[in-house]
């Protein structure tokens, strides 16, 4: 990792930026909520009883044992209930309460964004753990309850519910590619904070920014698989490189 002091002038210049270009458009992974104590996913904590997280974020997974996945995501919702909001997701709310024009892509299911103030101009594109959907009538639920070790039963219809993730394979829901794809036609600065680049589309994001226009910026602790779609790249904490960007003199 770079250390702060000798990346400074290089964050200056995005500072700069970011305060001449017009609008930012901000794409957050794991990454930008580890200093919050959430676990990233390709790190040390993308175990849960030996089992590869990832496997069971999918719709076969859930098919095939369902009581088993909602226990992780029941397991992963305890966890982040015990966490804040760092000073990062607290910048960027601060940032879009001053700029209408500032928005927040996040690839995050915590609600941390939301739990800093960013309840607008915010898209959660891999959903909520704090929302759950019916597998039969599609009824969407807020659920913050931590107490249900097996899926419950959808208040309407009786079908079983299930945490309203968007899991390896599956489609978006519905608007969210067309809103983020006008996001990325609209140039000024992209900041890329805390992804790895291995889960597509979020991946090709930078690149499409890059290629209408925009100034793109990794603010990350490694480089990413997509780091060669990046004008700057920014090696420290996104807790500690987000305030510096966005404070105001
Ligand atoms: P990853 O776990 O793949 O990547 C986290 C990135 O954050 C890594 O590149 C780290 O170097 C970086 N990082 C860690 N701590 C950081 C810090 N304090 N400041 C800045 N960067 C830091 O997570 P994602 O890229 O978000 O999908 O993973 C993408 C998707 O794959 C997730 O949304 C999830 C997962 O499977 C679903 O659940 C559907």
């Amino acid at each position: 990792m770079v250390n702060s002091s000798t990346a400074r002038p290089e964050w200056d210049v995005v500072r700069e930026l970011i305060r001449g270009r017009g609008p930012l458009t901000v794409l957050t992974g794991a990454g930008a909520s580890a200093e919050s104590g959430v676990p990233t996913f390709r790190g040390a904590g993308g175990l849960w009883r030996e089992r590869d997280v990832m496997s069971l974020a999918t719709p076969e997974a859930f098919r095939e044992d369902p009581r088993l996945v909602w226990e992780f995501y029941q397991y992963r919702r305890r966890e982040v209930a015990t966490c804040a909001p760092n000073d990062g997701h607290l910048a960027l709310a601060r940032h879009q309460s001053r700029h209408a024009d500032t928005w927040i892509i996040t690839q995050n299911v915590d609600g941390l964004n939301r739990a800093a103030g960013s309840t607008e101009r915010l898209i959660e594109m891999h959903g909520s753990l704090w929302w759950t959907r019916c597998t039969s009538c599609g009824l969407r639920v807020y659920n913050d309850d931590l107490g249900f070790d097996t899926p419950p039963r959808c208040s309407a219809c009786c079908g079983m519910v299930r945490p309203d993730i968007v899991w390896f394979g599956e489609g978006f829901h519905e608007g969210v590619i067309e809103s983020i794809v006008a996001l990325l036609a609209r140039g000024g600065t992209m900041l890329i904070v805390g992804t790895s680049g291995a889960v597509y589309p979020a991946a090709g994001f930078a690149a499409a920014a890059r290629a209408q226009g925009a100034v793109t910026v990794e603010i990350n602790l490694e480089a990413s698989f997509i780091a060669d779609d990046m004008d700057y790249v920014l090696r420290a904490p996104s807790g500690e490189v987000l305030p510096y960007l966005l404070t105001e003199p």
